[in-house]
């Protein structure tokens, strides 16, 4: 697999691939140090609400591919297909994260104690709409450094919104009011360049005031 580290390759080289070739595997080890990578990502009070479930076997993705509609191809060709999901319930994994920062030295313990008072109090009165569009911003920020990281491994991805949100979770055995769909990933060698695709002019889309 060609590894690389250059930044601008990794980014400006990326387009979406939809066909894979289906005899590459990328093993556990390998996933979870991708995982391991794209979760450096920023989120919300560091809340990282992610939840990634790694559909790689044939049973997992005979089940997804009913929900995948036209996206089929890269549901059967690539090494897997990782549902992004968000966690409604991100607030109960707070102690746990900043705890560890104390141990780690990344904190003070005062200011662990008085952040996690604040927390607590804010996400109580937390409106669930709220910390819905909060974690699937999270959510789309982890997704993108999958996407480059992956790259960065010799794979590639393609970022997939065409699937059955409704019944992605509890096919998998999820609770749905928990875990928010964010997208899927499909993750894989290529077996084609994929196509170029146009954007916008920065004239279009950016304002300097
Ligand atoms: C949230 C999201 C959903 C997408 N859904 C699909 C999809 O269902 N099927 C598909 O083939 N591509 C999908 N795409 C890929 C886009 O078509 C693609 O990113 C865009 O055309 C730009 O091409 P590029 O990724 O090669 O730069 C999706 C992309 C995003 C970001």
């Amino acid at each position: 697999m060609i590894k690389t580290n250059d930044f601008m390759e990794i980014m400006k080289g990326r387009r979406s691939i939809r066909n894979y070739d289906p005899t590459v595997k990328i093993t556990k080890e390998e996933m979870t140090e991708i995982l391991e990578e794209a979760t450096t990502a920023p989120s919300s009070v560091n809340a990282q609400p992610w939840r990634f479930l790694v559909i790689d076997s044939p049973e997992g993705k005979e089940k997804l591919a009913p929900l995948a509609s036209f996206n089929q191809t890269q549901v059967t060709t690539s090494s897997a297909v990782i549902a992004v999901f968000a966690d409604m319930n991100n607030a109960d994994y707070l102690e746990e994260i900043y705890s560890k920062a104390v141990e780690l030295g990344y904190m003070p313990q005062e200011v662990k104690d008085r952040q996690i008072a604040a927390l607590t109090a804010h996400f109580e009165k937390l409106p669930a709409q709220v910390n819905r569009e909060t974690i699937l911003i999270d959510g789309g920020l982890v997704s993108m450094q999958l996407m480059l990281t992956a790259r960065a491994h010799g794979y590639d991805t393609n970022p997939i919104g065409g699937y059955d949100k409704e019944n992605i979770a509890e096919t998998f055995g999820l609770d749905k009011e928990r875990y928010v769909p964010v997208m899927l990933l499909s993750i894989g060698k290529a077996a084609d360049e994929g196509y170029a695709s146009y954007r916008l002019p920065i004239d279009t889309i950016a304002e300097w005031k």
